[in-house]
């Protein structure tokens, strides 16, 4: 598995891969509305606040995860939520999703990022060193519909200790519909 963090030559391939993945796991709707998410995050992110990191094999494109700054303006440390995620479906169950997600988690504490959420199904995160915390705790900057699955880690040797809300997400996830 070869990894990539460019994204703008890829962005058509990126956007597709997620509308395919979701629409095989979770219907039409929901691969149609994160495959716009995937767009609209490549399209309006600042670079600042986007890192993309995309798994390849033998040149074809098999995965590739989003993250995005969160903001929290009343605390110093540096936050990113993980979201979406996606393997393709043909190439599920391999060990990609846990490699890739390893290795997009190593390049935030690369450059000094303190923490990292996601929203998902805490059984699988798990495996990637993600643990539930409570929206008292670290606050979203949306109600969630599933609180039970939003799950954050330390990438530092400090541990998780609670943030001071309010949180401000980038304007591609500013849609309740997503959370
Ligand atoms: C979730 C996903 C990214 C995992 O990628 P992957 O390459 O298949 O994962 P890995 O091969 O590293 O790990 C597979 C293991 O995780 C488990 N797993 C996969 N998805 C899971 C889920 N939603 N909940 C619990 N376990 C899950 C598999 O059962 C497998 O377990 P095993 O090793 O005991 O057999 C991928 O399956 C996917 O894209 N799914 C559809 C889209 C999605 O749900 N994305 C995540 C939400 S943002």
């Amino acid at each position: 598995m070869d990894t990539s963090t460019e994204y703008t030559p890829h962005a058509e391939a990126i956007a597709e891969l997620f509308t395919a993945t979701f629409t095989a796991s979770d219907g039409a709707e929901e691969g149609a509305l994160v495959g716009c998410l995937a767009r609209r995050l490549i399209a309006e992110t600042p670079a600042e606040d986007l890192r993309v990191v995309t798994a390849w094999e033998e040149g074809t494109l098999v995965g590739g995860l989003f993250f995005t700054r969160l903001t929290y303006p009343n605390d110093p440390r540096r936050v990113f939520l993980m979201a979406p995620v996606a393997v393709a479906t043909a190439h599920q169950g391999k060990g990609i999703g846990q490699r890739l997600i390893a290795h997009g988690l190593d390049l935030l504490r690369q450059e000094g990022v303190d923490i990292a959420v996601t929203y998902g199904d805490p059984a699988f995160y798990g495996r990637v060193g993600f643990k539930p915390v409570t929206e008292a705790d670290m606050p979203a900057p949306q109600p969630l519909n599933l609180p039970q699955g939003w799950i954050a880690q330390s990438l530092t040797d400090a541990p998780l200790t609670p943030l001071p809300g309010p949180a401000r997400c980038v304007a591609a996830f500013d849609d309740p519909a997503l959370w």
